[in-house]
């Protein structure tokens, strides 16, 4: 393979200079973490079970015309990216209380929300990711007013979606995050849904029983991650084997 210049190595993913001026390889690696990297293990095959799970999802999402960074799948580790400038929030959206929500309100986990709700955190892995208000986002100029109202819209949209094809394969989507970045064309900017949407970033319960199928498992222990992901990728008809 020839040589690549690594931009950034992150957690559960390396960035790599793509082929034409502003686009960028995404390496899944099998690294997980958790707990702001307290707890660490390789699970073989995550990353391209979530390598090929990201690419469902942001395909599915540009097809009902969600805006992606998502190019293509160049292997069965990487894809091609468009290069974007990731604003430094994590947007969370929660349809069943479970996780950080349960913790600190005191809701139990699998309580029903009564409506979606989107929290934002700043993403800083110093300061572990803390929650943050739109009075934050707007003071450290991290967005604007504009942005924050396209991010709300994108971020329902893409609950709307992932909630409706879980759903489809008997599964509850409870949570997840994304990371939103800007695109320039010309003088515009554009906000695309950047990084990855994988069982790594969003909380899957089966319907019928309950049983996790997301990062929770590694979290606390529950059983093997790559079974849970697979089990994932099953239900959605994408598999390692059927590329
Ligand atoms: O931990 P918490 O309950 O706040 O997580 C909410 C959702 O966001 C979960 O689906 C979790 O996997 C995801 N998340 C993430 N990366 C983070 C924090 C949370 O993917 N740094």
């Amino acid at each position: 393979m020839a040589r690549r210049k690594k931009i950034y190595e992150g957690k559960a993913k390396t960035l790599y200079e793509g082929p034409e001026p502003g686009t960028i390889v995404q390496y899944f690696k099998d690294d997980a973490t958790a707990f702001n990297a307290e707890k660490k293990d390789v699970i073989e095959g995550k990353g391209v079970l979530n390598n090929l799970l990201s690419e469902y999802f942001m395909k599915g999402l540009g097809q009902i015309g969600v805006p992606t960074h998502f190019l293509k799948r160049l292997n069965m580790r990487e894809q091609l990216v468009r290069s974007c400038e990731i604003i430094p929030l994590e947007v969370i959206v929660r349809n069943y209380a479970a996780g950080s929500m349960s913790k600190r309100l005191g809701i139990d986990e699998g309580t029903q929300l009564p409506r979606p709700i989107v929290e934002y955190c700043y993403k800083d892995d110093a300061l572990g990711d803390p929650l943050v208000t739109e009075e934050h986002i707007a003071a450290f100029g991290w967005a604007s007013q504009q942005d924050m109202d396209d991010i709300l819209s994108l971020a329902l949209r893409v609950n709307d979606f992932m909630s409706g094809v879980m759903l489809a394969v008997g599964i509850r989507l409870v949570d997840f995050k994304i990371e939103i970045g800007r695109v320039y064309d010309g003088d515009f900017q554009r906000l695309v849904v950047a990084d990855e949407i994988s069982p790594d970033s969003c909380r899957l319960w089966d319907i019928e029983t309950g049983q996790k199928l997301d990062k929770d498992v590694f979290r606390r222990d529950l059983g093997s991650l790559t079974d849970a992901y697979s089990e994932v990728a099953r239900r959605l008809g994408v598999m390692p084997n059927n590329p």
